[in-house]
């Protein structure tokens, strides 16, 4: 992986950057199935403290250049190990959520994996497909980012 792309486990002092990241609009917009009040930080803590205790989880801090660029993981909340990252804006458009998908990745043997993206988070969608995700169903639901009904492609990392 590129040096100046890293990941680590998550430290309490992420939080607070993570809470930010989670309210900018770009970001809201593009993931469209956000939390229903990104501003809202008791339901930011209650989240945060079910990731760390639930044993399902897998979860990475990205570090760019040593700063707290975003967060990857993988869930089991839906039934099946579902991977989502998150990176604050400033980090965009330098390679970083493929870097770190790609290692996260490596350390995570669980196959087949899956993922969730709005039909035109092309950004997202291009991360998955150059990790290997390959597009295998879509759906729709409401998207509390964007207030309304939004379409979503189900994409599966398939065993080697
Ligand atoms: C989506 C996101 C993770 C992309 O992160 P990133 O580090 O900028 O992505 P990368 O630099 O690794 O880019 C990967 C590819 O996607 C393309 N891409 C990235 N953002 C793009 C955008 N907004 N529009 C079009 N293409 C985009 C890049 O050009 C690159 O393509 P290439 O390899 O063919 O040149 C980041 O924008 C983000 O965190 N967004 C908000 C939260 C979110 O959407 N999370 C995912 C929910 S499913």
């Amino acid at each position: 992986m590129n040096q100046e792309i890293q990941l680590r486990d998550v430290r309490e002092a992420d939080f607070d950057i993570f809470f930010v990241q989670q309210q900018e609009p770009a970001a809201v917009h593009m993931a469209a199935f956000t939390a229903k009040d990104p501003s809202d930080r008791t339901a930011f803590d209650s989240h945060w403290a079910k990731v760390l205790a639930d044993a399902g989880v897998t979860i990475q801090t990205i570090l760019y250049q040593g700063a707290v660029a975003g967060s990857v993981l993988c869930h089991r909340w839906f039934g099946e190990p579902e991977i989502s990252y998150w990176l604050g804006e400033a980090f965009w458009g330098k390679g970083i959520a493929t870097a770190a998908l790609h290692e996260f990745l490596s350390q995570l043997p669980t196959r087949p994996l899956f993922a969730r993206v709005a039909q035109d988070n092309i950004g997202s969608l291009r991360v998955l497909q150059k990790c290997g995700f390959l597009i295998t169903g879509e759906d729709k639901g409401f998207a509390a980012g964007r207030g309304e009904e939004t379409a979503e492609y189900i994409l599966t990392l398939p065993d080697e």
